[in-house]
């Protein structure tokens, strides 16, 4: 049992596949305490227990917390970014599909708070992310393919996962990737990275088959990110020491 208070979080985008994952798993964490969940249109929800439920709109009624975890739509993140600035909170966000201008709000957010984006929270991606840029770097000739299938409800595409992955190609062997994207059933995520030369071929596979890893890694991220100082930071950084964003 942890000496320290608890992390105050607030959970953005509660209503939703991974809100209420997060909603779930902090519940069994002691060293994080959830003070309000956010939803677009604030319905009552089973997973938030005593937790208050707030809409959108009233995102500035919330009470005082440390740090927000995000997952929710791009037009619901310029006005948490600004809620975030105004309270002085960490924000964590898995929210894809962001626009070149949001990241550039999120980069000056982060003179002023803690703030982490990561398209994927997941340790393996993040492993993965590192062994794609090793292969790439190895095979520059090769042709470089990243497919990616998710759930037909994804809206984004490709994947801000697979962009990730993309950049660390581009990042090995100084081009861009091809892309190619699948919406299919409940498909949680598949990510596959081919390097095609004469002859021989490599992938590179990562499949999640449970969202709770993304929703156990952000939580893990909130808990760190709060009370750092002010920064950007990215995942693989903050949980495996690395200096990728
Ligand atoms: N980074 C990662 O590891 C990772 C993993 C999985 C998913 N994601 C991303 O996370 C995001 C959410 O995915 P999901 O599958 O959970 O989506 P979802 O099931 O569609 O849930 C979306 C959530 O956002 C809320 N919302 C919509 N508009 C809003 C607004 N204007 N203000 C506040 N909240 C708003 C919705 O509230 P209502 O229910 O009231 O409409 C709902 O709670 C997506 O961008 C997805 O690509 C990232």
């Amino acid at each position: 049992m942890s000496t320290r208070s608890p992390v105050r979080v607030l959970i953005h985008g509660a209503s939703g596949r991974m809100g209420r994952a997060l909603l779930r798993l902090a519940a069994e964490r002691d060293d994080l305490a959830v003070v309000a969940a956010v939803s677009a249109r604030g319905d009552a929800l089973p997973e938030a227990g005593a937790v208050p439920v707030l809409p959108a709109a009233r995102l500035s009624d919330a009470p005082a917390f440390d740090v927000v975890v995000d997952f929710s739509l791009p037009e619901a993140f310029d006005p948490l970014l600004a809620t975030c600035l105004a309270r002085g909170a960490a924000l964590v966000s898995g929210t894809t599909g962001l626009s070149a201008g949001q990241f550039a709000a999120l980069d000056a957010a982060a003179a002023r708070i803690p703030a982490l984006w990561a398209p994927n929270f997941s340790v393996g991606v993040a492993v993965l992310t590192e062994l794609v840029r090793q292969a790439s770097a190895a095979l520059p000739g090769w042709d470089a393919d990243v497919v990616e299938a998710h759930h037909i409800h994804k809206k984004d595409a490709p994947s801000g996962t697979a962009l990730q992955l993309g950049a660390a190609v581009e990042a090995g062997r100084g081009r861009a990737p091809h892309y190619a994207s699948l919406r299919a059933g409940d498909i949680v995520g598949e990510h596959t990275v081919q390097l095609a030369g004469a002859g021989e071929r490599l992938e590179l596979v990562h499949r999640a088959t449970n969202r709770d890893i993304f929703a156990r890694g952000a939580l893990e991220a909130a808990r760190r990110l709060a009370g750092r100082g002010s920064g950007r930071v990215g995942f693989g950084a903050l949980l495996l020491g690395g200096a990728a964003r």
